[in-house]
C-alpha cells in the first residue's frame, strides 16, 4: 500500500546516507517523494540527537504536524534515527502525532511498519474510528483509539543495539543504484556504531557498538556506483581508520558475509600497520584495494578520522594513490590536556599535533599541487571550561591551521557520562562569547588557508548552483507566488523574475556547501536541474579535492550539464568561506 513520502534529514552524513538507502527501498516497494510535506501522506524525519538544538527542530516539526493531522487523520508519521532510540516510548507519549519510530540500527524494518501503519490507519478511518472529535478552540483530535491501535507494532527500536546491527548489513547491500539517482557524489559506509564512548557524546548509545562491514562488500558497493557514474566517494565511518576485518574470522548467515566487531584500541596501538602481512583488511588495505579495484572513482575521500591510532600505513597509501584526496577531517574537540582527559578522548594536545606534523610531512606538498588539507572540530563550554582552557583552544587552532573547523557548543545530552557526572556549569553567555572569539581565530586561519591558493589553478568537483543563485531562485519564486496569491497576471510574474533573478536556473538539485552536522535537507525527490531559463551567468559551486569550495561563473545552458563534473578554475580571490576563479576547463 503505497503512499507519498516526504523525508526530511537532520544531522550528519551518516543521516544523509540512511536516508538514501531508505528512499532507495521505499521506491523499490512503489512509494513516491515529494518534496513538500504539505502533498505527502507519510512524513518521516531521520533525526539526529548529538546536540539537543537538532532535537528541538524536530519537536517543533512535530508540534506543526499534530495541528495539521488534527484536520488530516489520513497522515502518517514517523520518526527514525537517533532521536527514535533514544527517546523511545516517551517520544511517542509526548507526541501521539507519531505513528511509528525507527531507531537507527533498525532502519530495515521501516518498510514493514510503514505497511502496517497505513494499512492501520485505512481500516480505522474506514470504520470511522478516526474522524477525530472536537477538542479546545474547535480544533479536532484524534480518538486515542486511533492511536492505541497503532501502538505496540509501530515502534523498532533496537533492545540488542549489536545484533540489530548486523543485520542492517542487508540495507547496505539492498542499495539501489541508476545514474539518475546521483549527481556524481555517494557515500559508502565502512563502518558503523562508535566504540570510543566519549563522555560528551551520544552516539554509541544510539547506534551502538563498532562494526567494520566486509571488504568485498564496500568495494562491490563502489564498482556499482561507479558504473553508474560516480566519480567522487566518499566512505564514511564514525573513526574510520580504526577500520579493521579479520578474514579467517568471518561469518556468513544464508551466504551473507557478516559486519565483524570493532575492537577497542588500547594507547599502545598506534599504529594500525601492526596488522600488515596478517589475514586482516585495515583501512590502510582498503583504500589501497578501492583505489586500485575502482578507477572510474574519480575522487574517494574519506570521514571522520580518530587522532588516535592513524598509522603511517594509511598515509603511505593516501600519498601513492592519485585519486584518494589529501583531506583529514581529524577532531580535536579541545586543546586543553585536561578537558581531553575528561572527554575521555585517549589522547594530549601534544599527541594530536604530533599527528597533524606527521600527516603533514607525508602529504602537505603544495609545490606539486597536491596540498593536504585539514578540517576539525572543536566543542566550546565543556563542563569546568576555564578562561584559560579556552585560551588553550585558541591556541590549538592556530597552530593546527585547519581549512574550517566546526565549533559546537557544548550540549549536555541524556544518558552520556558527562551528564551524569558533571555539571553543566560553563553558563550560555559565556559559551556563546567563547564560541565567538573561537571562530573568530579560524575565520583568520582560514582566511590564510584560502589565501594560499590565489593565483593558482585547481581541480574542482561541481556539486551544484552556489547558495547565492539557490537563494536567489528562491527568492523569484516565493515573489512569484506572493504576486499570483495577490491576483497579479501571469505575464508579470514571469517578467519579475528574469530581471530579479539573473539567469535564473532553476536548479536545486544537488544541495551544495556545507557538510555542518547541524545542516537538514530533503530527500528523495529530486528537483531536476533545469538550466537555460535565461541566459546570463550562473554561479556554480565546487570542491577542490582538499574539500575547500570553489565558486565560479559558468554559462546558464552549460551549468546543468556540469554537476557531478571534475573542472579545471583559475583562482583569482579568496575568502575564509571559499575560492573564486574563473573556469579554465574539463578537469
Ligand atoms: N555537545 C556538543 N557537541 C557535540 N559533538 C558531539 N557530541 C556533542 C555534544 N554533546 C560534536 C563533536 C563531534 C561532532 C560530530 O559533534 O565535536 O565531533
Ligand atoms: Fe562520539 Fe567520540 Fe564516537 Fe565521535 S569518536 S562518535 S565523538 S563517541
Amino acid at each position: 500500500m503505497a503512499g507519498k513520502v516526504y523525508l526530511e534529514t537532520f544531522g550528519c552524513q551518516m543521516n544523509e546516507l540512511d536516508s538514501e538507502l531508505v528512499t532507495g527501498q521505499l521506491r523499490a516497494l512503489g512509494y513516491r517523494f515529494t518534496p513538500d510535506a504539505h502533498q505527502a501522506d507519510v512524513v518521516l524525519y531521520n533525526t539526529c540527537s548529538v546536540r539537543e538544538h537538532a532535537e528541538q527542530k524536530v519537536w517543533s516539526r512535530l508540534g506543526e504536524l499534530a495541528i495539521r493531522k488534527a484536520t488530516d487523520p489520513g497522515l502518517v508519521v514517523g520518526v527514525l534515527g537517533c532521536m527514535a532510540e533514544r527517546e523511545g516510548g516517551a517520544l511517542m507519549k509526548r507526541m501521539p502525532v507519531v505513528d511509528l519510530m525507527v531507531g537507527p540500527a533498525e532502519l530495515d524494518k521501516l518498510p514493514a511498519l510503514l505497511d502496517n501503519a497505513l494499512r492501520t490507519r485505512a481500516s480505522l478511518l474506514a470504520d470511522g474510528r478516526v474522524l477525530g472529535e472536537a477538542g479546545e478552540g474547535g480544533v479536532r483530535r484524534l480518538t486515542s483509539a486511533g492511536q492505541v491501535a497503532l501502538a505496540g507494532s509501530s515502534s523498532r527500536r533496537s533492545s540488542t543495539l549489536a545484533a540489530a546491527g548486523d543485520q542492517l548489513e542487508m540495507l547496505d547491500l539492498s542499495r539501489a543504484v541508476s545514474p539518475d539517482d546521483h549527481s556524481g557524489s555517494a557515500y559508502v559506509r565502512i563502518t558503523r556504531g562508535c566504540n570510543k564512548f566519549c563522555t560528551y557524546c551520544v552516539v554509541p548509545h544510539t547506534r551502538g557498538a563498532e562494526v567494520h562491514r566486509p571488504p568485498e562488500h564496500i568495494v562491490d558497493e563502489c564498482k556499482r556506483l561507479a558504473d553508474a557514474g560516480v566519480v567522487e566517494v566518499t566512505l564514511l565511518g564514525q573513526t574510520v581508520n580504526h577500520y579493521r576485518f579479520e578474514h579467517g574470522a568471518q561469518v556468513s548467515v544464508g551466504g551473507v558475509v557478516q559486519p565483524q566487531k570493532g575492537r577497542v584500541y588500547k594507547r599502545t596501538d598506534e599504529h594500525t600497520d601492526a596488522y600488515a602481512g596478517q589475514n586482516v583488511t585495515t583501512f590502510a588495505g582498503l583504500l589501497r584495494r578501492i583505489h586500485e579495484e575502482v578507477p572510474g572513482i574519480l575522487r574517494l575521500r574519506f570521514v571522520t578520522s580518530y587522532p588516535r591510532s592513524f598509522g603511517n600505513d594509511v598515509l603511505e597509501v593516501i600519498r601513492a594513490s592519485p585519486r584518494v584526496c589529501r583531506y583529514l577531517h581529524v577532531p580535536a574537540q579541545s586543546g586543553s590536556d585536561r578537558l581531553l582527559s575528561m572527554m575521555n578522548r585517549g589522547y594530549s594536545v601534544g599527541e594530536y599535533l604530533e599527528f597533524l606534523d606527521r600527516a603533514r610531512a607525508f602529504l602537505h606538498e603544495p609545490e606539486l599541487g597536491r596540498p593536504l588539507t585539514v578540517a576539525g572540530d572543536i566543542i566550546v563550554g565543556f563542563p569546568s571550561e576555564t578562561e584559560a582552557d579556552h585560551e588553550a583552544t585558541k591556541a590549538l587552532l592556530l597552530r593546527t591551521r585547519y581549512k574550517n573547523c566546526f565549533i559546537f557548543k557544548y550540549s549536555s545530552r541524556p544518558g552520556t557520562v558527562a551528564h551524569e557526572k558533571l555539571a553543566d556549569d560553563v553558563p550560555e553567555d559565556v559559551k556563546r562569547r567563547r564560541n565567538g572569539e573561537l571562530l573568530e581565530v579560524q575565520n583568520r586561519v582560514s582566511a590564510e588557508v584560502s589565501a594560499e591558493y590565489l593565483g593558482r589553478e585547481v581541480t574542482a568537483f561541481v556539486q551544484g548552483v552556489s547558495r547565492r543563485e539557490q537563494k536567489k531562485t528562491k527568492r523569484a519564486e516565493s515573489l512569484a507566488k506572493a504576486v499570483a496569491v495577490n491576483g497579479a497576471g501571469i505575464g508579470a510574474v514571469a517578467l519579475t523574475i528574469s530581471a530579479s533573478a539573473r539567469g535564473d536556473v532553476r536548479a536545486r538539485a544537488a544541495e551544495v556547501a556545507g557538510d555542518g552536522a547541524d545542516a537538514c535537507s530533503v530527500h528523495g525527490a529530486h528537483t531536476e536541474a533545469d538550466a537555460g531559463v535565461s541566459a546570463g551567468p550562473v554561479q556554480m559551486s565546487a570542491r577542490t579535492d582538499g574539500d575547500l569550495i570553489v565558486l565560479f561563473d559558468a554559462h546558464a545552458g552549460d551549468a546543468a550539464g556540469m554537476i557531478g563534473q571534475i573542472v579545471r578554475v583559475r583562482i583569482e580571490s579568496t575568502t575564509a568561506l571559499a575560492l573564486h576563479g574563473a573556469m579554465a576547463g574539463q578537469g
